[in-house]
């Protein structure tokens, strides 16, 4: 099956009593057993449930695993994955990653006695630099959050093999419709289902896919022993949601390449940050390890935040608000919101500044959001 049908497909068509076309919520906490030896696959909704079952063989599905687990949300995903590791593990991150993830690495987890490395992934060699002989782990997000780096997968799953670490890629910036880490080699793949997987901005939740089996089995034991597992109506909702992933992310990409475009000649801008940009020091790798550029952006204006502020108040169709892959354009201040979690240092060193602003292009007409960007940024 191509992609987009397994999207539609994968998971579904299991109502065996009155063959509904969609998957049925069950929001049963628990299931009876016909003796003490025999049910019907599931007991207890903690452990298991056949709305989330559903979800997770869709999900499996589209990244190419072999196993997947559908938690509460995106960080209850990265919580579960980390525990592929034990405290005095080192573990290598990109230092521009996700503000909450950061928070989780270098706030919870390192007083808990794990270590980390935060490192410029944009050159592979940073990685290969950072390796200590307790490396247990390498943390990719690519492309990277608000910058938008593009990170040479292979070329990092390849060192991390050699070291013996697991690696483990936060693909929710591009959803498998334009990016399968585990074609680059990569062990585990976690996504945020809140942004381009579920993409209506309706649900919090996340996912675990593994390709390995003791992988599998471990994240399988961690999110019934946390109780980490998203609820049957979530889980609905995020299946319902990965339909219609494909043409949603292709009418998301228009929009944000005619958005990037405007912007990079726009006098009020002094960078964007969109690997579709020729100009993009990641286009290329893009083209390579990618099916598109995706629909995130950022740029920095000339101005500074009275600028930033000023063209959030001026925008009518973007609203201010954290998050990403919903149908609606939304725009975001790094610097106070999605990476406040991180310290100045942190964000300075990733290159944050106070001049940039995120961007999640939504689905609504090109012109329309190009037309809206402009009179905000003239006002
Ligand atoms: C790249 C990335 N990973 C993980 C998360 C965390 O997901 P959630 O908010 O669903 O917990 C986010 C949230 O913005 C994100 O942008």
């Amino acid at each position: 099956m191509q992609f987009q049908t397994r999207c539609v497909h994968v998971g579904v068509n299991k109502d065996t009593a009155y063959n509904s076309c969609i998957t049925p919520i069950y929001p049963s906490s628990t299931f009876y057993w016909d003796d003490l030896n025999t049910h019907k696959g599931y007991d207890y909704t903690r452990s298991g449930n056949p709305t989330r079952k559903a979800l997770e063989e869709n999900l499996a599905a589209l990244e190419g695993g072999i196993d997947c687990k559908a938690t509460c949300t995106g960080m209850a995903a990265i919580t579960t994955a980390m525990h592929l590791f034990r405290p005095g593990d080192h573990i290598i991150a990109g230092h521009d990653i996700y503000g909450g993830t950061y928070r989780l690495f270098a706030d919870v987890m390192t007083s808990q006695g794990y270590r980390f490395s935060f490192v410029n992934m944009g050159d592979p060699e940073n990685v290969r630099a950072a390796l200590t002989p307790e490396t247990k782990g390498i943390w990719i997000e690519s492309p990277s959050n608000p910058l938008l780096n593009v990170v040479d997968i292979a070329a990092i799953t390849e060192i991390a093999r050699s070291a013996g670490a697991v690696s483990v890629a936060d693909n929710t910036f591009l959803s498998p419709y334009l990016q399968r880490p585990f074609e680059l080699g990569v062990d585990v793949v976690v996504h945020s289902t809140t942004k381009y997987l579920n993409g209506h901005s309706d649900v919090v939740g996340g996912c675990v896919v593994t390709r390995h089996e003791e992988h599998a089995e471990r994240i399988g034991y961690i999110v019934n022993a946390m109780g980490l597992g998203c609820s049957p109506f979530d889980a609905w909702l995020v299946l319902r949601g990965v339909k219609t992933l494909g043409p949603r992310v292709e009418a998301h990409q228009r929009g944000a390449m005619a958005l990037a475009r405007m912007l990079d000649e726009h006098p009020a801008v002094d960078r964007v940050y969109y690997p579709g940009l020729e100009s993009h020091p990641g286009h290329e790798l893009a083209k390579r390890q990618q099916d598109g550029f995706g629909a995130m952006l950022s740029f920095d204006v000339k101005g500074g935040r009275p600028d930033a502020e000023r063209v959030f108040s001026r925008l009518k169709l973007f609203s201010l608000a954290e998050s990403l892959g919903g149908v609606e354009s939304l725009v975001e201040y790094p610097e106070t919101m999605s990476h406040a979690s991180m310290t100045l240092e942190a964000r300075r060193e990733a290159g944050i500044s106070e001049r940039t602003i995120r961007v999640s292009v939504g689905i609504e007409s090109p012109e329309d959001l190009v037309a809206d960007m402009r009179q905000a940024l003239e006002g």
